[in-house]
């Protein structure tokens, strides 16, 4: 029995109108950065292409790991949840924010709970965990409002407690346990201080003490593969590149990851294939990994 996960990650839909009074906080700087760069580097025409062609490979869950949004307009989350309808149902889209979707405070009934069910796991509280057959997803919200300039993140006492008990639940039961978070949880190449989870360290910890066969996350808008060693064995810890990017400059263009999860004796192989927009168009196949995860 193989179970198909499909990652896509920081779509940064585009920026609708805001009024003046909207951007007269940190947002200002969000809304001149899409203005000058961000519009043309985060296409619609390649994000619906990506999204076809996840549908294409008929996953059974889709997991979005964050900045779906740029600045927090409650509009852009309204705007988040009407484009997560259109890839699928909730129980078929498990969604955490990234820090654009909370890069001001906003009331609660204005923020990412506008996402509905499209970031709920067994409860409405953070991680969301879902199981869904032999694969136990947790979803991690690492999206904290942050100073200016800062776009950090932090996972928090509380989640990272729940977190370690729903992976040690995971493995009591013989599930796949695939955590999902949008910053980054080891160093990653170009990586900076203000763009960083504070609590990384602890987070890594609580994966080697209480093990996890795959970690997937975003923000960095590159492909990253780092092996980390956990109570689980050699976990990858896997950075997708952004699903609408066509930033043909620095050779960024927009894709997503397959994982195809199959249990292997005691452990799990997981086969990763990487696909992204070539400059001529079309979806393509430019990588693919088998990745095994065997208790030490
Ligand atoms: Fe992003």
């Amino acid at each position: 029995m193989i179970f198909r996960l499909a990652h896509l990650t920081d779509p940064h839909l585009p920026l609708p109108r805001a009024r003046a009074r909207e951007l007269m906080t940190k947002r200002i700087l969000g809304w001149q950065s899409w203005h000058r760069r961000r519009k043309s580097i985060h296409l619609s025409t390649v994000l619906q292409a990506v999204v076809r062609d996840v549908h294409a490979h008929h996953p059974d869950q889709i997991a979005v790991t964050g900045d779906v949004g740029n600045i927090s307009l409650p509009s852009e989350h309204a705007a988040a949840r009407e484009w997560f309808e259109t890839i699928d149902r909730p129980e078929r889209v498990l969604v955490v924010p990234g820090n654009h979707d909370a890069y001001v405070s906003l009331p609660a009934s204005e923020g990412v709970a506008l996402w509905g069910a499209y970031r709920e796991g067994e409860d409405g509280a953070a991680p969301a965990i879902r199981r869904l057959g032999q694969v136990m997803l947790i979803g991690v919200d690492s999206a904290v409002p942050m100073p200016w300039l800062m776009s950090g993140g932090t996972v928090g006492p509380a989640q990272m407690d729940k977190l370690g008990a729903a992976l040690d639940r995971g493995r009591r039961e013989g599930l796949c346990r695939v955590v999902l978070i949008h910053h980054p949880p080891v160093p990653i190449r170009g990586g900076s201080g203000r763009k960083a989870l504070s609590d990384a360290e602890a987070f890594r910890q609580t994966l080697a003490r209480h093990g996890a066969e795959l970690v997937i996350h975003g923000h960095t808008h590159r492909r990253s593969l780092v092996m980390l060693d956990t109570a689980a064995g050699r976990t990858p810890v896997v950075g997708a590149p952004s699903a609408s990017a066509n930033d043909r400059r620095h050779g960024d263009m927009g894709g997503w990851n397959l994982y195809e999860i199959a249990r292997m004796g005691t452990g799990w192989q997981i086969d990763m294939t990487c696909r992204e927009a070539t400059p001529s168009g079309p979806i393509a196949t430019i990588a693919t990994e088998t990745l095994r995860v065997v208790p030490p």
